[in-house]
């Protein structure tokens, strides 16, 4: 019993995690992006892993490795994330931390734009879909739906506002107005739920996501 290491209790569950940010393509050679590290969703997808959970992450290019035990697919582009998690289910647990671009550039040019001396282009941009709300409503959707929203104010106003649009059962918020959060190594994050707010002390990116993961799992215990 000595070795057996430390207790599983998501074994034979699975769960769906997206991180980091998309990539919108506006020409063969240009993108649409964002400052999204990876990191924090890299970090939930290894605890979920550690507590014997089944992880499919669905990362945007970010350069962080892969987590041991945890099956990746990379994508670039917001439907292709969409796509990827649709292919996922079923699950049992869905965590959207990825900074999915909003909108995309309507039309991707075949080849690259030049200066042409008339002035800029203008890009025309579309909205992308919503992965989360998506996940929250599919017909097959996993038991537990957690959201993330960075926020650089009124954050647990706007995480309210999102846990009820999206329809999912957790809103993960965190200010990114504090100095180092955005690609830093630390994050203070509140639990938003139906039934309130809990508010977490600032701790390392793997700290909170190993009280993530272990609050995920009284969930399934
Ligand atoms: N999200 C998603 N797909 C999108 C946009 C957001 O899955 N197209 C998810 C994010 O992964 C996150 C949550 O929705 O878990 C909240 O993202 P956020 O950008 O804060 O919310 P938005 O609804 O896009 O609102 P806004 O950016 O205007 O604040
Ligand atoms: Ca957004």
């Amino acid at each position: 019993a000595a070795l057996s290491g430390a207790p599983k209790p998501l074994a034979g569950r699975r769960a769906i995690v997206t991180a980091g940010p998309t990539a919108e393509p506006v020409d063969p050679v240009r993108v649409l992006t964002n400052r999204s590290s990876g990191k924090q969703g890299f970090a939930i997808a290894a605890a979920l892993a550690e507590l014997g959970c089944e992880v499919t992450l669905v990362a945007g290019p970010v350069s962080v490795p892969t987590p041991k035990g945890v099956r990746r697919v990379d994508v670039e582009t917001a439907r292709e994330m969409l796509a990827a998690c649709e292919a996922a289910l079923p699950a049992d647990i869905a965590v959207c931390v990825a900074a999915v671009s909003d909108w995309r550039p309507e039309h991707v040019a075949a080849t690259k734009t030049k200066k042409t001396g008339d002035g800029p282009p203008v890009l025309t941009l579309v909205e992308n879909p919503d992965i989360l709300a998506t996940l929250s409503r599919s017909a097959a959707r996993p038991k537990l739906v957690v959201g993330f929203a960075a926020e650089t104010h009124e954050v647990e106003a706007y995480a309210q506002g999102k846990l009820t649009r999206k329809g999912c059962d957790w809103i993960v918020a965190n200010d990114v107005s504090i100095a180092g959060t955005m690609g830093g190594d630390d994050n203070a994050v509140a639990i938003v739920t139906a039934g309130g707010i809990e508010r977490w002390d600032r701790a390392p990116k793997a700290e909170v996501a190993r009280r993530l993961a272990q609050r995920m799992a009284k969930e399934f215990s």
